[in-house]
C-alpha cells in the first residue's frame, strides 16, 4: 500500500506548490511595569506567591492612549519593516484578540487603515490564547490555496481592561502587548509545515468575559456568581489541568502530521501562561525545558500576543537559525488549543535591518497618509452634518 505523502515530505520534496513562510516579525508592549510589589498594593497578595506559582515577575500596562490596535498597529509596522513589504503589498491582516476596542469596526480594519493597507481584508479572530496559532493557520491556507500571496497576523491584547482587578486570582496573571508576523508565498519548501486546531465549548464555563449576548447572569445555570459582565472568569486550577494535558497530545500530533518527531524540533514557542505549565509539559514531552521559550517573567500571559511577542525575543536572542524546525502552541478560553510546526526559511533578523531606504520611506508616507486621510474625511463629514443642520436639510435625503 502506497502510504499518503506527509505535508512534510511534499515540502521537502519540492511539489511546484505555494509555501508559507514567515518574513517579517514584529512586536510592542506599553512602557508602563507593573510589578508584583505593585500588586501587593491592589490585591491581598505577595511577590513570592506569584513569582513561585506563575513564575511571573511584572508586567506591562497599557497607557490610556494606547489600545490593542495601537500596539497591534505598531508591532505590524515593525514586521513589515522586517520583511521589507510595503502596505499596499498586504491582502489580509488578521488581528487574533479578546479585547478589541470595539465589537466592530475590528482591530484588524483599524490596524489596515492606519497603515494604509488598501488593497486588504482584514478581521479579528476569536481563539482566546490559541488566536494568534489559528491566525497563521488560517493565513497559510490561504496563501497555499494561491488566493493571496501577503497576510499580516497579529495577536494583540489589552488585558489590563477586562480583568477584575478585585479577583486576586486572574488579575495577577495577564499583561498587555502585542506581536506580528509577516507571511509570504515562496516556492521555496518550507514555512508552515503543519497545524492542528482544536475546540471544546464544553469547557466554556472555565474561562470566559461575558459580554453583550450573554445569559442573564444572575439567572444563569452555566455560569458561576463570580462571573461579571466584561470581565474575566477563570477556574485557574481547572484550566491548568486541561493545559497541560494539550500541550503535549497537540504537539506530538502537529510533529506526527509534518513527518516529523521531538528529536527534530529546534524550539518550542509555548503560550505563556505559567511557567508550571510549561516545565509540566517539557516534562511529559521529555524535552530539556531549555528548548521552550519562556518570558512571561517579563509580561505575564499577554494571552493571543504571547506567542509572537515570545517569538521576537527568541529571534533577537539568535535562537533561531535558518532551517530550525519550530513549533508553536497555544491553548486558552472557548476551550480552545493548537500547534503548529514551521520551518524557519529566513535568516535572523541582521541587527538595524531595516529594509530597502525607498519602501521604508514609502510605508512611512502611507501611514501619514492615512492618518491625516482618516481626519480630514472625519472633518468633512463633521462639517457636512452641520451645515445640513443648519441649511434644515434631513441627512437622508443627501
Ligand atoms: N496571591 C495569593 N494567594 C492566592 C492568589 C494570589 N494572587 N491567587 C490565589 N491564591 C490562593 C487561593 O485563594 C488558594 O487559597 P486557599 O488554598 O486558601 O483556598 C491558594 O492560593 C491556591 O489557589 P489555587 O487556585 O489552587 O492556586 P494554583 O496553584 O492553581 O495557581 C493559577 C493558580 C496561577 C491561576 C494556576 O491555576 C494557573 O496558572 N492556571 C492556568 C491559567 C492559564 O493557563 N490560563 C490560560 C489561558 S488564559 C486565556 O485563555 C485568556
Amino acid at each position: 500500500m502506497v502510504m499518503p505523502k506527509s505535508e512534510r515530505d511534499l515540502a521537502r520534496n519540492g511539489d511546484g506548490g505555494i509555501y508559507a513562510h514567515v518574513v517579517g516579525w514584529g512586536m510592542a508592549v506599553p512602557d508602563m511595569i507593573l510589578t508584583n510589589h505593585d500588586l501587593e498594593a491592589i490585591v491581598e497578595t505577595s511577590d513570592e506567591w506569584i513569582r513561585t506559582r506563575t513564575g511571573i515577575t511584572e508586567r506591562r500596562i497599557a497607557s490610556e492612549r494606547e489600545s490593542t490596535a495601537s500596539l497591534g498597529l505598531r508591532a505590524a509596522q515593525r514586521a513589515l519593516d522586517i520583511a521589507d513589504v510595503l502596505p499596499t503589498e498586504i491582502d489580509l491582516i488578521i488581528v487574533a484578540t479578546s479585547t478589541p476596542e470595539n465589537i466592530f469596526p475590528s482591530a484588524a480594519s483599524l490596524i489596515q487603515h492606519r497603515l494604509g493597507a488598501v488593497k486588504a481584508g482584514a478581521f479579528d479572530l476569536s481563539a482566546a490564547c490559541s488566536g494568534f496559532v489559528y491566525g497563521v493557520e488560517m493565513a497559510n491556507q490561504a496563501i497555499r490555496s494561491g488566493s493571496i500571496t501577503t497576510a499580516v497576523v497579529i495577536g494583540s491584547e489589552t488585558m489590563s481592561r477586562i480583568l477584575d482587578w478585585q479577583d486576586r486570582s486572574t488579575c495577577i496573571l495577564f499583561g498587555d502587548g502585542a506581536g506580528a508576523v509577516v507571511l509570504r508565498a515562496s516556492n521555496t519548501p518550507g514555512g508552515v509545515l503543519s497545524a492542528v486546531l482544536r475546540s471544546d465549548g464544553s469547557g466554556a464555563d472555565m474561562l470566559s468575559i461575558p459580554t453583550v449576548g450573554s445569559e442573564d447572569l444572575s439567572n444563569s445555570y452555566f455560569l458561576a456568581s463570580e462571573h461579571r459582565m466584561f470581565k474575566m472568569y477563570m477556574n485557574g486550577s481547572e484550566v491548568f489541568k486541561f493545559a497541560t494535558r494539550v500541550i503535549g497530545e497537540s504537539i506530538l500530533e502537529a510533529l506526527h502530521k509534518a513527518g516529523l518527531t521531538l528529536n527534530d524540533v529546534s524550539l518550542v514557542v509555548p503560550h505563556q501562561a505559567n511557567a508550571r505549565i510549561i516545565q509540566s509539559a517539557a516534562r511529559a514531552l521529555k524535552l530539556d525545558v531549555d528548548r521552550f521559550v519562556s518570558n512571561l517573567d517579563r509580561y505575564g500571559n499577554t494571552s493571543a500576543a504571547s506567542i509572537p511577542i515570545a517569538l521576537c525575543e527568541a529571534i533577537e536572542q539568535g535562537r533561531i537559525k535558518e532551517n530550525d524546525n519550530l513549533v508553536f502552541v497555544g491553548f486558552g478560553g472557548g476551550l480552545t488549543w493548537a500547534a503548529m510546526v514551521l520551518q524557519w526559511g529566513v535568516p535572523p533578523a541582521i541587527e538595524g535591518f531595516a529594509g530597502s531606504r525607498i519602501k521604508r520611506q514609502r510605508r512611512r508616507a502611507s501611514y501619514f497618509l492615512a492618518r491625516w486621510g482618516m481626519r480630514l474625511q472625519r472633518w468633512g463629514r463633521t462639517i457636512n452634518r452641520f451645515t445640513n443642520r443648519l441649511l434644515g436639510r434631513s441627512e437622508q435625503k443627501d
